[in-house]
């Protein structure tokens, strides 16, 4: 173990292992096939204190540190990558956003009931033609007495159609580039607002994404997050600490992978041996074992910056780069071993390659995090 845990930590870490195997894991194949929204699953997860990792007890959360909140998320993870997507948006970045800018209004209103699991949290930042770059969205949010007017379309949102809440982001300066970004509570159900078709995705598959499409949705003021102009910050102050999330999501499905894998080998005989005897496996597995490791320190290496409130931008950056692009490796590797087993869908394995393919691309993709890794080191910030 990298880094010395405390007692606390390690307890959650165990709780969650147990009920993640136990119950999120023996279903997770089916929902891949079916795509069933693991409501029941989120549900526990919230009676658990799992749904609002990192809120104060006095908005009902756990009060945990982000260390226990990375633990906890990639034990989800193992379990069922499509489960660990939806806490992760809502912990990361929707719980997170309100605690750090919400009023103590809206802490009472939204943020408890997001803490206990009860309402799920959306994020919607990227538009149609504004995904690497949303900074040159085009969702407008116009004051109109008590009142914003919402009117744009966000798309590939996370948990779109079972939140019962959107941190949406909107211009309301079209003149101030990123300083005319504004971020807003929306309620499901909200007038004008309405959640497109859901996507048919490579993975991920019980995880709801779609486009969220706002026509006059009228928004009352007291729902606008921080202040008029704050959304940009807002939503990369809470994307680092989504791109920590990730990188736990990516070292949950490399572990299961990585432990599917040598399970595999050490069953499976060919030329009158386990494979396992190979050295030529053998030593895939040794770089296997060696990159998740090197994944978890730079995980755990932002998360403590982070507790210890230093800033992480580029820590957070790191970690989500290196082990996103970890996991694809690894999940092409366990697959590999598997021969033609691991092409066939009674094995986890494509479940699990496919699930990660795209930790590479959201919450920025792996060129994003080389521009904000590189604009960190030279300081000679280059438009991307
Ligand atoms: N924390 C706080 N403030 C930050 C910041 C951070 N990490 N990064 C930038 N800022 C601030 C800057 O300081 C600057 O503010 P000031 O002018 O006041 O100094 C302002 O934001 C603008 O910064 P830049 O000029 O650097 O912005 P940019 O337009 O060049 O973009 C970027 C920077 C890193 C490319 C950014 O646009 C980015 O991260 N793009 C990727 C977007 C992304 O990750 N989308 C994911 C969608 S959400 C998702 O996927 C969730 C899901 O459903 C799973």
């Amino acid at each position: 173990m990298s880094i010395q845990l405390t007692d606390e930590q390690l307890m959650i870490q165990s709780m969650v292992r147990e009920f993640a195997r136990e119950v999120i894991a023996p279903t997770a194949a089916e929902r891949d096939k079916t795509k069933a929204f693991p409501a029941e699953n989120l549900r526990q997860l919230g009676e658990l204190g799992f749904m609002g990792m990192m809120v104060p007890p006095e908005y009902q959360g756990s009060g945990a540190d982000t260390v226990s909140y990375v633990l906890a998320l990639s034990e989800v993870a193992y379990a069922c990558a499509a489960t660990a997507v939806v806490m992760s948006v809502h912990n990361s970045i929707v719980c997170e956003s309100i605690l750090r800018y919400g009023s103590e209004e809206q802490k009472r209103k939204y943020l408890t009931r997001l803490a206990t699991g009860e309402i799920i949290g959306a994020f919607a930042l990227t538009e149609p033609h504004a995904g690497s770059d949303p900074v040159r969205q085009s969702t407008r949010a116009v004051r109109d007495g008590d009142h914003y007017v919402l009117n744009g379309t966000k798309r590939f949102i996370t948990s779109a159609k079972n939140a019962g809440l959107i941190v949406v982001t909107a211009k309301t300066d079209e003149a101030a580039r990123h300083k005319g970004i504004s971020a807003f509570i929306v309620e499901q159900g909200a007038p004008g607002l309405t959640v497109g078709a859901l996507e048919d995705k490579m993975g991920l598959r019980a995880s709801d994404t779609a486009d969220l499409i706002f026509e006059d949705c009228r928004v009352p003021v007291e729902n606008l997050l921080g202040e008029e102009g704050l959304g940009f910050k807002i939503s990369m102050t809470g994307l680092d600490g989504g791109r920590i999330g990730i990188a736990a999501q990516s070292l949950g499905v490399a572990k299961a992978a990585f432990d599917a894998a040598v399970g595999y080998t050490k069953e499976r005989e060919q030329f009158g041996q386990l494979i396992s005897k190979f050295q030529g496996l053998r030593f895939i597995i040794a770089d296997m074992a060696t990159e998740i490791e090197a994944a978890r320190q730079l995980m755990f290496s932002a998360a403590a910056m982070k507790d210890r409130g230093e800033n992480h931008t580029l820590q957070a950056s790191m970690a989500k780069l290196f082990a996103s692009e970890m996991v694809n490796r690894i999940t092409a590797q366990a697959l590999q071993l598997h021969g033609g087993y691991g092409f066939i869908r009674e094995y986890p394995v494509e479940r699990f390659y496919r699930d990660a393919r795209v930790f590479t691309i959201y919450e920025g993709t792996s060129e994003i995090q080389r521009v904000v890794i590189s604009n960190h080191i030279l300081k000679d910030k280059r438009s991307p």
